[in-house]
């Protein structure tokens, strides 16, 4: 049993779609990855739907054979702040990467956001895995696998350090007295560290809801020991339910062990919903999306992961290469998934290219099936909730009139928002200032 009894949804927003090809449906607009109208119609249908976030993801490289919507996309900061605007409850959530920012910034970024949508902000703290991305901030080269984590600890120590440097009552603004703000209750954090040296204290208080939800999406052994350590919710990649089943138990165990309480982190797998009114029908609208992928487009999709690796030099239908650590410095979860899976089951390159590019979710019916299948996962501790990623726009909006309904009948999703603040929605506690804190204990 998941250790939240009401399920949580977000909703990935990707422009024009999160392969290759799904840019040519016909439903899909063909400029939404930079249309403002497209992103805040996406967050209003999951706003209707009581969603806890919408998720915004984002990368620091490209070339030629990156896909369509990462060639022309939204920076998230600016975005997020613009669906502030025009949303009153849906959580915020960005990718900003802590390889390739600084503290100071990514704290007032975030923590800006989070006072302009009255506490719904989060931030999903990536490494960046693409090597490319050094050239691109005037680095001579891309930290390794580890470094980049110890960095990430390290810069969201100090992120989380700055957004403390108020307590909640320091701000006085007295009028008569010409009191502004009482320095007592202004806090340096004075950090000198490996790799950040930042006095503070930071030029903006604390929300409501305290500090940003911090998100995590790696999935190797460092990135679960980060999320365990220090992420409020994790959001996962998930082929089948007894995989998920694992990586909940295991991130919750890694939890505990570092001292926190299993509830302190949400756990929410990103799945693709098709629905049809029949399953005939939700398997043509896969089909469909599936059908615009061609076999040189999926290699180069593939690719991606090894850090853009030329797979077109191998023969297809022969077993998947052996690949020793390719792929091992760059997205190493998902590179080491593949390799397990296509080794175990024997696959040829072309399956694996294919398989990689248009993944046939399971998540694929008419409205009673996925509602079983999400409750299911939720019921059997597989997931808290769910990022729902849209194949095509009319995916969430199915997904909001026909699956949430009947969720909502069986009572195991909210009708309404319980809280103002994606923490508060969330279930996850507003963190104390560490100085109140202090003060409190002492
Ligand atoms: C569901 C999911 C979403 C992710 N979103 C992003 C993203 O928006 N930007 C990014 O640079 N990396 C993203 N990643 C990559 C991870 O943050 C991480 O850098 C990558 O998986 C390599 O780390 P790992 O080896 O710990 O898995 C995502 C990964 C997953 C599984």
């Amino acid at each position: 049993m998941s250790n939240r009894k009401q399920l949580k949804f977000g909703a990935l927003i990707h422009g024009v779609g999160g392969n290759v090809t799904a840019w040519r449906h016909p439903e899909v607009p063909v400029d939404a990855s930079v249309n403002f109208a497209f992103y805040k119609e996406q967050a209003l249908t999951a706003e209707a739907g009581k969603f806890d976030l919408v998720f915004i993801a984002d990368g620091l490289y490209i070339n030629e054979k990156s896909i369509p919507h990462f060639l022309n996309r939204f920076e998230p900061i600016t975005i997020l702040s613009a669906l502030a605007a025009a949303t009153s409850h849906i959580g915020l959530v960005g990718t900003l990467s802590s390889s390739y920012s600084e503290p100071f910034t990514v704290a007032r970024q975030f923590g800006s956001i989070d006072h302009i949508s009255g506490g719904r902000s989060g931030w999903n703290v990536v490494t960046s895995p693409l090597e490319g991305s050094a050239k691109n901030y005037g680095k001579t080269e891309h930290p390794s696998h580890d470094e980049r984590y110890k960095i990430a600890e390290e810069h969201l120590e100090v992120v989380r350090g700055l957004w403390d440097s108020w307590e909640d009552d320091a701000f006085i603004r007295n009028k008569e007295t010409g009191v502004f703000f009482d320095p007592t209750k202004l806090h340096r954090l004075n950090h000198k560290g490996k790799y950040f040296s930042v006095e503070g204290p930071l030029n903006l208080a604390r929300s409501k809801q305290g500090h940003p939800v911090i998100f995590q999406a790696g999935s190797s052994e460092s990135g679960r020991n980060l999320a365990a350590k220090s992420a409020d919710a994790v959001f996962s990649g998930a082929d089948n339910i007894e995989e998920a089943k694992l990586f909940y138990k295991d991130v919750k165990d890694r939890t505990a062990a570092a001292g926190r309480s299993r509830d302190d982190i949400v756990i929410l797998p990103g799945i693709s919903p098709i629905i049809g009114r029949t399953q005939e029908e939700a398997d043509a609208k896969y089909e469909q999306l599936a059908g615009l992928i061609s076999i040189d487009i999926a290699l180069q999709y593939l690719g991606r992961f090894f850090d853009h690796h030329d797979f077109s030099q191998y023969p297809l239908d022969e077993p998947f290469p052996d690949l020793g650590e390719l792929g091992s410095n760059s997205f190493r979860g998902n590179t080491d998934k593949i390799k397990k899976t296509a080794k175990e089951n024997n696959l040829t390159l072309r399956q694996v290219a294919l398989d990689s590019a248009a993944p046939r979710s399971q998540f694929v019916g008419n409205p009673e099936k996925v509602a079983g299948l999400i409750q299911q996962w939720h019921e059997e501790g597989a997931a808290d909730g769910f990022i729902i990623h849209a194949p095509v726009p009319s995916a969430l909006k199915d997904f909001v009139e026909l699956v949430v309904p009947i969720l909502q009948e069986r009572g195991i999703y909210r009708t309404d928002y319980e809280a103002k603040t994606l923490r508060g929605n969330l279930g996850l506690s507003i963190p104390a200032n560490r100085y109140t804190a202090v003060e409190l204990n002492s």
